[in-house]
């Protein structure tokens, strides 16, 4: 980042990982970040423990898939998923890049051009002291738009109806486009989690207008 932006997330460490986990982080992680001479499809911002990227990956077998986290522990989870018991990755999750910090500083780069961005229950910073932290202001919208190819879509999640209704005005300062035709259910293990406590979730799906 070149100026200092306001940090959207919450911690970057969580409890200790496991000896396994950090072997992960420090031998596999590495060798799977994003590589600016490949040619990338699609990137999911804020990815927790990396269900849906798994997902996304096994949906998408030639397509090559960005995974964006911060948090130490949701990366380590995922790669956790994605290998074997020997560290190696398995054949199917071949096509996912681990980028373990702030997407912006990959965004702001303006290196990749996406088919498809996915931001799946964005942290909702509901205090209204914090709203200055929520990921999904105009600015970024826009950030997103100089990274995504023409006809390309954003598809965002949330289940925090109070954010939803915060991003449709954030979005009235953009040139995007509302398609929910292409509406989709996705269960994560944060949704599962927090369903009892939470409203549905509802899904806003971008295109970028002229
Ligand atoms: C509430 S969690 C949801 C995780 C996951 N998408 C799910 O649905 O289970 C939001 C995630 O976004 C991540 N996040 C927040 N700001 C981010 C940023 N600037 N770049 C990348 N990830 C970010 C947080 O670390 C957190 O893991």
């Amino acid at each position: 980042m070149e100026k200092q932006e306001i940090r959207t997330f919450g911690r970057r460490h969580g409890k200790k990982l496991s000896p396994r986990k950090a072997r992960l982080v420090q031998n596999i992680l590495p060798k799977i970040m994003p590589n600016e001479s490949e040619t990338v499809d699609i990137l999911e911002i804020g990815f927790g423990a990396g269900e849906h990227v798994c997902e996304l990956a096994l949906n998408n077998p030639d397509k090559i898939i960005i995974g964006a986290e911060p948090f130490e522990n949701g990366v380590a989870a995922l790669l956790s998923r994605i290998c074997d018991e020997n560290d190696n990755i398995l054949p199917e999750y071949k096509n996912i890049r681990i980028w373990p910090d702030d997407v912006r500083l990959i965004l702001n780069q303006n290196k990749f051009s996406f088919s498809e961005i996915w931001v799946l229950h964005p942290d909702p910073w509901p205090k209204a002291r914090h709203e200055k932290r929520r990921l999904l202001n105009s600015d970024f919208l826009n950030l997103l738009a100089t990274n995504i190819k023409q006809n390309g879509k954003i598809i965002i999640g949330t289940d925090h109806w109070g954010y939803y209704d915060w991003i449709l005005e954030q979005l009235q300062h953009t040139n995007f486009v509302i398609n929910n035709e292409y509406a989709c259910i996705i269960k994560t293990r944060y949704q599962a989690k927090n369903m009892a406590h939470t409203d549905a979730p509802k899904y806003i799906i971008l295109e970028s207008g002229n």
